[in-house]
């Protein structure tokens, strides 16, 4: 039988109101913590046994709707499925909470999720085809074309990735995960036509390209969707399409794969040349104090993999990073 521990906690907890507040605040807490409570406990408890005008949203309580999505000390989470206990262990016994997007606050932790659908409308989230008006029965897809959409047709738009995502908290044109997911459903589809939706999405500054690849959007999302693999999928139905544009984002990813056919490892300094061209200078200054920690080292002085042959034939197999 497991016994039940409690230990003191200090909360720092984002507040803000925007009809009274000109700026936001901090408000602390220090509250005994159970073993056997989930963060959406502690809000409660502020708001129940504290302050009843702090707000936050919360639904299912079971980990499923993504209303309670926040953050803990800078990291994505659900409320009501993270438990205290793993929070206590990543990061001590000094949490902050705070909103998915502090710019976006409009009571505490409670968000404005207008730009969530404006970015999902941007992708044509829908089967764009030519079908009879008056279908004498279903316009069906095979149970194998059906898989193709890799469970992206289950998203419920809650809005958690694209507020999670760090890049959309500082890019206003970024479309963010949530749209990238409904872009790889629609992409996906036999029965869909559009050619303009994979253009949009390759785009850079709105598109899949500025996605920095920091998982965040798969840690909080409730249907574990994972939409940093349809971005990878997006990627990759570019280049098979031919939408991808020679550009810094498209280089890196084929600089990548030249390099680690060529050396079955990754030389930093050529591929930041090959992605930037001339423009390197700009990275001199960096460059050269990674190559004083040896962070980068010259072409020439590259270990190559013992297992460069086989890594030749998968990394061959397996990319579509190419023009
Ligand atoms: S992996 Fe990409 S899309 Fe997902 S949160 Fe990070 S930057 Fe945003
Ligand atoms: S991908 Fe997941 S987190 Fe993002 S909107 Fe869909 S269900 Fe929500
Ligand atoms: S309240 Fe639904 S996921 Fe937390």
């Amino acid at each position: 039988m497991s016994t039940i521990t409690i230990q003191k906690v200090n909360f720092k907890v984002f507040r803000f109101n925007n009809i009274d507040d000109y700026l936001p605040y901090y408000e602390s807490y220090t509250l005994d913590v159970t073993s056997e409570d989930v963060v959406l406990d502690i809000l409660n408890k502020i708001k129940w046994e504290h302050d009843g005008s702090f707000s936050y949203r919360r639904s299912c309580r079971h980990g499923i709707c993504g209303a309670c999505a926040i953050k803990v000390n800078g990291r994505s989470t659900l409320a009501c499925k993270e438990s205290m206990s793993t929070m206590i262990e990543y990061f001590g016994t000094d949490l902050t909470i705070e909103p998915l997007s502090t710019k976006r606050a409009i009571k505490d932790l409670i968000i404005d999720k207008s730009d969530f659908w404006e970015k999902h409308e941007s992708v044509k989230p829908y089967v764009n085809a030519k079908i009879d008006e008056t279908p004498s029965c279903e316009n069906l897809i095979s149970p194998e074309d059906a898989d193709a959409l890799n469970e992206a047709d289950l998203c419920i738009q809650c809005g958690s990735c694209h507020y999670a995502c760090p890049v959309t908290e500082i890019n206003d044109d970024f479309f963010g995960p949530a749209a990238f997911v409904s872009a790889y459903r629609f992409e996906a589809d036999v029965r869909d036509e559009d050619s303009d939706r994979l253009i949009a999405v390759n785009d850079e500054k709105q598109g899949v390209w500025d996605c920095v690849k920091c998982f965040e959007c798969a840690e909080v999302c409730p249907k574990d969707i994972n939409p940093i693999e349809k971005i990878t999928s997006l990627h990759q139905m570019a280049f098979q399409r031919g939408v991808a544009k020679n550009n810094v984002a498209t280089r890196h990813a084929v600089g990548f794969k030249d390099s680690i056919v060529r050396n079955g490892v990754l030389d930093e300094g050529g591929l930041v040349l090959y992605s930037e061209g001339p423009s390197i200078i700009k990275h001199i200054p960096v460059a050269l104090k990674m190559f004083k920690h040896g962070k980068i080292v010259p072409p020439w002085a590259i270990v190559k993999s013992d297992n460069i042959g086989e890594i030749k034939i998968l990394a061959q197999s397996s990319s579509t990073a190419k023009f």
